[in-house]
């Protein structure tokens, strides 16, 4: 398998706080990939620094054997890169419908406005993620914290990168609503969507992902299947150390 992401000796401080400390991992073609650590361990800010939200202090990042340390965001949401917020972002003037077309591409954008209304695609991926038509007709502001979920993860697959990072996507959903987006997000792995999974939810996590880096302090403290992980002592003495 080709390293469709790999990152090298990634290092960001936020002033006398190093958040990501000589980071290294890469991940496969194909490959779902868990990072996981406690609160503050840096594993948004490396979600950051994979989308150039902000900029490493050194170190470098490779997308498909191509250096891509000095592009900016736009550049690297070309090549194929796509995020979820922790806390969603989505456009508080449009319709779930609307915010889901946002996330498309322009060239997706420009053959459904020119093939017209048959060509629904935002309305599939509203449903893929568990939207009624009643809910896709809504506001932001009338959603639950799940639905809001549900439409950050929308957003991002109507984009169809092909590296996905999920940042506590499974935070404050019903365990219905785990489940849905968990059978989503395999589906989409066998389409061949290949993602990183941030999540506290580790027994949601565990079922969805290939691997694991466990993270504490900015570092890496130990990688292997989650089963290995979990038995780490370093790992359970980070967690406990809370
Ligand atoms: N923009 C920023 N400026 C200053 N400090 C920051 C900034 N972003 C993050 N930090 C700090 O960097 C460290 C890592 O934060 P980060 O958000 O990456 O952790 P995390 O692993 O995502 O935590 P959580 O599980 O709580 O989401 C924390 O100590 C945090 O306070
Ligand atoms: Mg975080």
């Amino acid at each position: 398998m080709t390293d469709l992401l790999e990152v090298r000796d990634l290092t960001k401080r936020f002033g006398g706080l190093t958040a990501v400390r000589n980071l290294g991992f890469s991940v496969s073609e194909g490959e779902s990939l868990g990072l996981i650590g406690p609160n503050g361990a840096g594993k948004t800010t490396v979600f950051n620094l994979i989308m150039s939200e902000l900029r490493q202090d050194s170190g470098e990042l490779f997308f498909q054997g191509r250096e891509i340390s000095k592009y900016p965001t736009h550049a690297r949401v070309k090549l194929g890169i796509a995020r979820t917020y922790q806390v969603p972002r989505p456009f508080g003037e449009m319709t779930v419908t609307e915010n889901i077309r946002m996330g498309m591409m322009p060239d997706d954008l420009w053959q459904m406005l020119t093939k017209g209304p048959q060509h629904d695609a935002e309305r599939d991926i509203g449903k893929d993620v568990g939207f009624s038509e009643r809910e896709v007709a809504m506001y932001p502001g009338e959603l639950s914290m799940g639905n809001l979920r549900k439409l950050e993860l929308a957003r991002t697959i109507a984009a169809e990168p092909k590296l996905l990072l999920l940042d506590e996507v499974f935070a404050g959903l019903t365990v219905g609503e785990i489940a849905q987006i968990s059978e989503l997000l395999v589906e989409k792995r066998k389409q061949g969507l290949t993602y990183i999974m941030v999540s506290h939810d580790l027994r949601a996590l565990a079922p969805l992902v290939d691997r694991v880096v466990v993270m504490s302090f900015g570092a890496i403290i130990a990688e292997g299947t989650f089963k290995e992980v979990i038995a780490d002592k370093k790992v359970r003495e980070a967690y406990l150390g809370q």
